[in-house]
């Protein structure tokens, strides 16, 4: 609908229910033309500015791929060649590039920074990743689970190990689209209370639930989607050994799968350090849905860009 033109998608808050459907619909549609090797070039000569002050491989190259395939182009801007790395201001990139481009996508650490881009932009701003979330890796995740199940109302997803910003994503969209959705996480690694708040009262007003618990199997019981992420995000290197031994027991391993429900499937964003949050069993047999998701990510990618890009 209309009502997408223009917009920023900072965090999965920032779109409705039925707006997230709409990306989730078009996703699957741009996916099916894919596989005919139908071009939809639905954004012609339009172009999107890729801030990145952290590495990236799907997000990165689902835009560039994906911009490619609607018609226009993408401009790779790794942060440290930018003025801003000289101390020109986020409000003046943002002007400035808001006369260049038809949309931004920033990857950084302060969501604070995404929230200044997308004040000061006249285009849409999509946040790539922050310390805070990760809102295109949850529409990917979403996309996946309904190829599997057919629909997300009910699912019940457990997350293990970091309540970090693949967590903070999935719960808020987890809650507004009505699942069950489980934070397994160790003492001090739980996901922001804010955020728990919210996606509980968008998920009890959808007929779904979510709880926060400190055990990984009581959290991965009957569960339909097992999902984890890496337990040393992008800028806690320091952190690592400290991380390993408190979230030593969140491993999605084969007995986490045998205690939950008999077709439930694993999931992992990537990158995955294997043999530490993913058994190698797991990431690479029967029930992983993860080379799928990765896939996800850049049909997801191009429905966002098609809908927001005026
Ligand atoms: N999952 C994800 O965002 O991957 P990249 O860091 O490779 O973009
Ligand atoms: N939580 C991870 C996700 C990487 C896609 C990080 O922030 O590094």
């Amino acid at each position: 609908p209309d009502t997408l033109k223009g917009r920023s998608y900072t965090r999965v808050s920032d779109w409705s229910r039925e707006e997230l459907r709409t990306a989730l619909d078009l996703a699957d549609e741009l996916k099916q033309e894919r596989v005919r090797r139908k071009e939809l070039r639905v954004l012609p000569g339009r172009t999107i500015g890729l801030i990145f002050h952290k590495p990236s491989t799907r997000t990165r190259v689902g835009f560039e791929v994906g911009i490619a395939e609607l018609g226009g182009m993408a401009l790779y801007l790794p942060a440290a060649d930018l003025q801003l790395a000289r101390g020109e201001s986020y409000r003046d990139t943002a002007l400035v590039l808001s006369r260049f481009l038809s949309a931004l996508m920033i990857r950084t650490f302060d969501q604070a920074e995404v929230d200044e881009f997308a004040t000061y932009a006249s285009i849409p701003v999509i946040n790539g990743l922050t310390d805070l979330a990760h809102p295109l890796q949850a529409l990917a995740d979403a996309m996946t689970i309904r190829e599997r199940f057919g629909r997300l109302e009910g699912i019940r997803l457990a997350y293990l190990g970091d309540g970090n910003n693949v967590c903070h994503s999935l719960l808020r969209l987890g809650g507004r689209f009505g699942m069950h959705v489980t934070a397994a996480c160790p003492p001090g690694y739980e996901p922001d209370a804010g955020i728990v708040a919210a996606a509980r009262a968008d998920a009890e007003a959808a007929g779904g639930s979510v709880r926060v618990v400190g055990d990984p199997l009581e959290g991965a019981e009957q569960a339909d989607v097992l999902y984890t992420d890496v337990w040393t995000s992008m800028g806690q290197e320091a952190e690592r050994e400290q991380r390993r031994r408190d979230l030593e027991r969140f491993r999605l391993d084969g007995e986490l799968l045998s205690v939950a429900a008999p077709e439930a499937i694993a999931m992992h964003c990537l990158p995955a350090h294997v043999g530490e949050e993913i058994a190698e069993d797991v990431l690479y047999g029967p029930r992983s849905l993860v080379w799928d998701q990765a896939e996800n990510r850049l049909h997801t990618q191009k429905a966002v860009m098609a809908l927001v890009i005026r």
